[in-house]
């Protein structure tokens, strides 16, 4: 389970502070699939920042099983896979084999495992005919297969996606659907951010809505329909929004 409890994160510079996460609180159960919907500017890859450790909370803690994520960070980095919709994250000199072969080392998987485990990623996302060479000639679509193998190099349980179908053209944001869809069935918990209602509809049990750094939902669809009496998700949003948290 990943609990959050009144996570806050400010971002000072020379004037102002900007409050990215304000009090922000939820939970999710192991095999969850969530949405987290929000505007530009929002705050959602914040959140997922503080959630996958690579940013501390000014306030409020996340544990993750138990354990506080940004106490003992190395206990928990290992079940963690990341992917930001923005950054590939992947060395142009190195070939895609070389690229995950580093990340896995990271992860301090040893070479067997590290080998078969590129091989089956090779084969799900259909990499083998470029497995072998550099990254800096591929296409944005195979550069993005690359990215999510190395997100998964290590069978991460829990997966952060961070607007992973943003720019991308119908089929790559398709294929990114169907395998949020297979991670899913494997029983992987699952977090990503969307602005697009229709495909956290398809694909979440569970949302959590956040505007202006505070979370103005979280629970199911199907309550938050009824809770609306509409099943309009981007009419019930803006109502939401206005609104404000309550
Ligand atoms: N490193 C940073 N320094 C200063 N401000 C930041 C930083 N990161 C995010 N912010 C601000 O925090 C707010 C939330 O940003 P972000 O989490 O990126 O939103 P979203 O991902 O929902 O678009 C924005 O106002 C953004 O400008
Ligand atoms: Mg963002």
């Amino acid at each position: 389970m990943i609990d959050i409890q009144h996570v806050s994160r400010f971002f000072k510079d020379k004037k102002n502070t900007i409050e990215a996460v304000k009090d922000v609180s939820f939970q999710i159960k192991k095999g969850d699939v969530v949405g987290l919907l929000g505007e530009n500017g929002a705050g959602k890859t914040t959140l997922l920042r503080m959630i996958s450790t690579i940013l501390e909370p000014s306030a409020g803690t996340i544990h993750i099983e138990g354990i506080n994520i940004h106490k003992d960070p190395m206990k928990i980095k290992a079940k963690i896979g990341v992917l930001f919709g923005s950054e590939t994250g992947l060395y142009d000199r190195l070939t895609a084999r070389e690229n995950l072969a580093y990340f896995a080392k990271l992860y301090g998987m040893s070479q067997h495992e590290t080998k078969t485990r590129i091989d089956y990623l090779a084969v799900r996302f259909g990499m083998k005919d470029y497995l072998d060479r550099r990254v800096g000639g591929f296409s944005k679509g195979m550069r993005q297969k690359v990215t999510i193998a190395r997100t998964l190099i290590h069978n991460p349980e829990i997966i952060l996606f961070d607007e992973p179908t943003t720019g991308l053209d119908i089929t790559s944001a398709n294929m990114f659907r169907e395998l949020i869809h297979q991670l899913r069935k494997e029983g992987k918990t699952i977090i990503f951010s969307s602005h697009i209602m229709e495909e956290v509809k398809q694909l979440c049990q569970s949302i959590v809505m956040i505007h202006k750094g505070e979370m103005v939902y979280n629970g199911t669809i199907d309550e938050l329909y009824k809770q609306e009496e509409s099943e309009d998700l981007n009419y019930i949003f803006m109502s939401r929004i206005v609104r404000g948290a309550n």
